[in-house]
């Protein structure tokens, strides 16, 4: 029998609880063992649960039990979960995560101390949700030269994006109700701003490039300033305005990384990705476009990517995955020098121009780039 302890009984950690029972018979048979969740740690209280019985607020309590052989990291953010990461790895555990933050902001460390320790350090639900792309983009596009990566890699975004053009919600009714639905990140700001979006990016680009992206260096734009009138003129010229995360080589060398809102057309293979979908395009070398869709957000389907991981860390006990990148800082240019076509709108009237405008000076006025296909 194999132990399992989730750190976390929020909205993916309860999933995780949740298909770890419901799926019990299907994820002993893929581990060729029984697979059993032991301990749920959070400093919360949950009487109502029927996993009540699981819960302890001590971690060192997995920490010193040499049953528990996989850790899920469900807290989120680069605080305790750092350091229970830490101590869990040290402890000689293999640890599964969702925290893009963590994986954004300390992975390569994190994935040194695993491969120092013999365990695995797993990370599929940081991007994407339960989208598989991380182990495709790092093994079956092994043999590919990555050329880009266009993606919607926040469902909260897209959600209200959707909304907003469909419904005519505000920004605001349309976050409530993304909010309602545990899309959202407990401060939805780093959903707006770009900023969660650009940790997934970062991470896609560590892996696809092998040098260390930082999500504070990807240039980013997010949604806050988008209004209704900017989703309806893209509409009124066939477009949907979309939060794209991209990141390419340049053809003179070098490559870039931004997050910004784009208005995507029909022509595109992003276009249809509405509601809290994800999906990630990756262009190769060898592959050409090859896409992965699904459902980027919410409690299930992240859960399913972090399970996935569980049983791979359980299949492969005292062996390592070779899933790392180096610690060189990947140099990233100015996306603003890259060319494309541009989205312009004055007022109520709103054209496609093959160059930015060098101002806009406009009060209601608004600028965004067209995706190139
Ligand atoms: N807040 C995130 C999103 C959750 O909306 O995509 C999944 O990472």
């Amino acid at each position: 029998m194999v132990s399992i302890a989730i750190l976390g009984f929020g909205v993916v950690g309860s999933g995780v609880a949740g298909v770890l029972t419901k799926n019990r018979e299907q994820i002993d048979a893929a581990a060729g063992d029984a697979v059993r969740l032991k301990y749920i740690v959070d400093v919360r209280d949950f009487p109502d649960s029927p996993f009540a019985p699981l819960l302890t607020k001590d971690f060192s309590v997995v920490e010193r039990d040499p049953d528990v052989r996989v850790v899920v990291e469900t807290i989120g953010g680069c605080g305790v979960a750092l350091e229970f990461t830490r101590r869990a790895i040290l402890a000689g555990k293999h640890v599964v995560t969702s925290n893009k933050a963590l994986v954004a902001a300390h992975g390569r460390e994190l994935l040194e101390l695993a491969r120092l320790h013999n365990v695995n350090y797993f990370f599929e639900a940081s991007v994407g949700g339960g989208i598989p792309v991380l182990r495709p983009l790092k093994f079956d596009l092994a043999g590919n030269q990555i050329i880009c990566i266009r993606g919607i890699l926040n469902g909260t975004t897209n959600y209200i994006l959707t909304a907003m053009r469909e419904e005519k919600l505000s920004l605001e009714e349309a976050l409530r109700s993304a909010q309602s639905k545990g899309y959202a990140e407990a401060n939805p700001t780093d959903d707006l701003n770009g900023m969660d979006a650009a940790r997934k990016l970062a991470i896609l680009s560590d892996l696809a490039w092998g040098r260390e992206v930082r999500a504070e260096e990807i240039a980013r734009e997010g949604i806050q300033n988008v209004s209704l009138k900017d989703v309806e003129c893209a509409a009124r010229l066939g477009g949907k305005l979309k939060l794209i995360c991209e990141a390419k080589l340049l053809p003179e060398g070098g490559m870039t990384a931004f997050v910004a809102p784009q208005v995507v057309m029909p022509d595109s293979m992003l276009y249809a990705v509405d509601d809290a979908f994800n999906a990630v395009l990756i262009t190769g070398n060898a592959v050409g476009d090859v896409m992965f869709y699904g459902t980027g957000a919410g409690s299930v389907p992240t859960a399913s990517a972090v399970v996935g991981d569980v049983l791979d860390a359980v299949r492969h006990m005292g062996k390592r995955r070779d899933i790392s990148w180096s610690g060189d800082p990947a140099v990233l240019s100015d996306p603003m020098a890259v060319s494309g076509r541009w989205f312009v709108r004055r007022g109520d009237v709103a054209a496609i121009a093959d160059e930015r405008p060098a101002v806009l000076a406009e009060e209601d006025a608004a600028c965004y780039r067209v995706l190139e296909k």
